[in-house]
């Protein structure tokens, strides 16, 4: 078979049905659950600040093109990228058990997703850094100092006031609950963290864009991921420009990346699990999808069409706040002015943060099903985000009523979808009891001709309009909930979807929360770190 042969094998075996599930482990093993917080014992540490929250932008000001003047990079700024993306957001405790919850959201609290900083001389510190991310402490772990010279390549090859940020994966914290899907997982993590740094950057007038020129295969020695040491498996996903924007991509030199691949490391990895399951088809489409050197995309998306749609709203309290509704109340309803404006900002002329991130073409609509809102009948909807006809491959005898002039949305069906949308997201009733719950259809084949590689990266888009979905709700006083667990030919065929045009790759759900009222929360660290005035 060949390599996308293999991975369509993949994403078929990962597939929900109602008869039998994607092959997992069927029972939790508690005594090998996953530590949720990587630590690089030995390493030093470098205390991060929490920033107030009281000082934000206005909510609605980031999403079109990086806000104002890019801000100094010091140790003030990366500070607040990294409290407003991927910190912990608070401790949440009942019978017991206590856990932690982040600003960036994760399928089963698992959190797969790793961040390492390459920080150049005199950003942070007198010299350059290569550092990981702890958010259990808010600070950085220090794995590896720069020799003068290999500082020096940093600083020609990075346009000035930038860093490097790379996102990492450890598959196994996933794949202990959910076995071979667990990799669909570890992408939408992934998309979902895009979306947080991407828009925390923004805030701070920074751009963020994926470097394409460097094969993905590479960049584990890059973060140091391909040294002794690691019990469970962790790679590097992407490797991220952030910084005042730039007009193009630039390259890292050879030399650069060699050295840091030679980098003497501190730090040992700390032992996840005392033991670990092998899941052999997630390990292989793993190791088949990751990207070659990609040429370069263009960096000047947008300005994006502002939206003014939360006027007075602050952004960061919105970030922080954001909290996954276990169940919805089944009652509230919307306006369908509201939810115009929730698929506005999914637009890519819209929402260049974070959509622009990775340089690849929209390929995810959505279809909705439209539960409670006001000014819209009940049914089934279709958001037609990307460029091409959305029709092909789809039941012919739907509506296809357009219902607005402005945005593509167009009436399939009409009627009351709720127990359509709980029993195909695996009789979820939080799909039911929202005011709408959709699904996000990748045109699957058309973005695989491309290679491999976009396999993944469909599931980065569904996690980057999953991570806008959650603030748009949180910002309307609502909430909203990913979901991972659906059954995918199901959906196909109510969509009547006979060949792999395109595969549904993410539900979500939106409405009014209920809270438990068991669980008690306190504050993500114990006390501030407040910056020098
Ligand atoms: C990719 C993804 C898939 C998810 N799938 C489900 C799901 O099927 N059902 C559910 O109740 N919650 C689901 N969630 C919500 C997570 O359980 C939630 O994000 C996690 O517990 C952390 O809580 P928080 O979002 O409040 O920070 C999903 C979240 C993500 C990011």
């Amino acid at each position: 078979m060949s390599p996308l042969e293999l991975v369509r094998a993949y994403h078929q075996l990962s597939k929900h049905q109602p008869q039998r599930f994607a092959p997992g482990p069927g029972q939790l093993d508690w005594a090998t659950q996953p530590a949720p917080f990587r630590r690089y014992a030995g390493a030093r540490l470098i205390e991060l600040y929490q920033q107030p929250l009281e000082q934000s932008p206005p909510y609605d000001a980031v999403f079109a093109a990086p806000l104002g003047q890019p801000a100094p990079l010091g140790r003030a700024s990366v500070s607040q990228l990294l409290y407003d993306s991927l910190a912990l957001s608070a401790w949440k405790e009942a019978g017991g058990s206590r856990w932690a919850l982040r600003v960036n959201p994760s399928s089963g609290n698992l959190h797969p997703t790793e961040a390492y900083l390459l920080l150049p001389a005199g950003s942070l510190e007198e010299g350059a850094l290569l550092a990981h991310y702890a958010p259990d402490a808010h600070a950085l772990e220090v794995r590896g100092e720069l020799p003068a010279a290999l500082a020096e390549q940093l600083r020609q090859a990075l346009p000035a006031g930038g860093l490097l940020l790379g996102l990492a994966s450890i598959a196994w914290r996933e794949a202990w609950k959910y076995g071979e899907r667990a990799y669909r997982y570890c992408q939408h993590d992934l998309g979902h963290a895009l979306a947080a740094v991407a828009i925390a950057a923004s805030a701070l007038g920074w751009q963020v864009r994926l470097l394409r020129g460097i094969a993905e295969e590479r960049l584990d020695a890059v973060l140091g991921l391909d040294r002794p040491g690691f019990h469970e498996a962790e790679h590097a996903d992407c490797l991220l420009w952030i910084g005042p924007p730039q007009a193009a991509e630039f390259n890292l030199p050879e030399c650069l990346l060699q050295g840091l691949a030679a980098l003497e490391l501190d730090g040992a990895p700390n032992r996840l699990s005392c033991q670990q399951r092998d899941w052999p088809q997630l390990a292989r489409v793993q190791a088949l999808c990751r990207a070659p050197a990609l040429p370069a995309a263009p960096w000047r998306a947008g300005p994006g069409r502002a939206l003014a749609d939360n006027p007075g709203l602050a952004l960061r309290p919105i970030l922080h706040q954001r909290r996954s509704a276990q169940a919805m109340d089944g009652k509230a309803g919307i306006h369908a002015e509201l939810l115009l404006a929730w698929l506005r900002r999914l637009l890519p002329a819209h929402s260049p943060v974070p959509l622009a991130v990775s340089g690849e073409p929209a390929q995810v609509d959505l279809l909705l099903f439209v539960h409670r809102v006001q000014g819209l009948a009940p049914g089934l909807y279709w958001l037609a985000r990307g460029d091409g006809q959305a029709q092909g491959g789809l039941r012919e005898d739907f509506l296809w009523q357009r219902v607005d002039t402005e945005l593509p949305l167009y009436r399939l069906l009409q009627g009351d979808a709720r127990g359509l949308a709980g029993f195909l997201s695996c009789g979820q009733d939080i799909a039911s009891d929202g005011c709408v719950a959709l699904a996000m259809l990748a045109r699957f084949d058309a973005a695989l001709q491309a290679g491999a590689w976009r396999y993944p990266r469909l599931y980065w888009e569904c996690g980057q309009l999953g991570q806008l979905l959650y603030l748009e709700a949180e910002a309307a006083g609502l909430s909203a909930t990913g979901i991972g667990c659906y059954f995918d030919d199901a959906l196909h065929e109510l969509l009547g979807v006979a060949d792999s045009r395109w595969q549904s790759l993410y539900h979500f759900t939106l409405g009014r929360a209920v809270w438990d009222e068991r669980l008690s929360t306190s504050p993500a660290y114990p006390e501030h770190h407040l910056p020098p005035l």
